[in-house]
């Protein structure tokens, strides 16, 4: 997990940050309370090439690793994290995606998500925008 974790936030071009990745330094605590779930992905030799999580309505830490792409990974994660957490609260799900990450705007919208064209509050963030995912839309 710490590796994907790692190759994460290289590939997006950030750095750790303490408090933005507070949810991985203290995994999975970070994704324990009342409706967090964490999924990872294991190959046939049980290694983990794929991750999403969801806490307070949003999905957070999607990564596919490279060699894992295109197969339709992404959209399951997505779409399993989504779909449970519409059925069992109801209202919208969220993720926050950068502007220029085209690869996943793509999936988000592909699973029903719109782009609200707000980006989050936190001015670290200044470069992404909301996706959200509302009750009615279709798995
Ligand atoms: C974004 C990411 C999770 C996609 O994972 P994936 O398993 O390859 O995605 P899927 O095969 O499930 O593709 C689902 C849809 O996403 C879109 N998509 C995926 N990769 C794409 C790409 N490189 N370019 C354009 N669209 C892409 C496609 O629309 C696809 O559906 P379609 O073929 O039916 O149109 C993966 O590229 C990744 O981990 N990237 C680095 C980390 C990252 O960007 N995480 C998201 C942070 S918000």
């Amino acid at each position: 997990m710490a590796g994907l974790f790692a190759a994460h936030l290289r590939e997006l071009g950030y750095e750790a940050d303490p408090d933005l990745d507070a949810d991985m330094q203290d995994f999975p605590s970070g994704y324990g309370g009342a409706g967090g779930r964490f999924l990872v992905a294991v190959d046939g030799h049980d290694r983990v090439v794929g991750m999403a999580g969801i806490r307070d309505g949003e999905i957070r830490r999607l990564y596919v690793g490279p060699g894992h792409r295109g197969g339709g990974l992404g959209r399951r994660l997505v779409q399993e994290l989504a779909g449970r957490w519409l059925e069992t609260h109801g209202g919208r799900v969220r993720a926050v995606v950068a502007r220029s990450n085209l690869a996943a705007r793509r999936l988000f919208q592909r699973c029903g998500f719109t782009a609200t064209g707000r980006a989050p509050a936190d001015d670290r963030m200044r470069h992404c925008e909301i996706f959200e995912r509302a009750f009615s839309c279709g798995s």
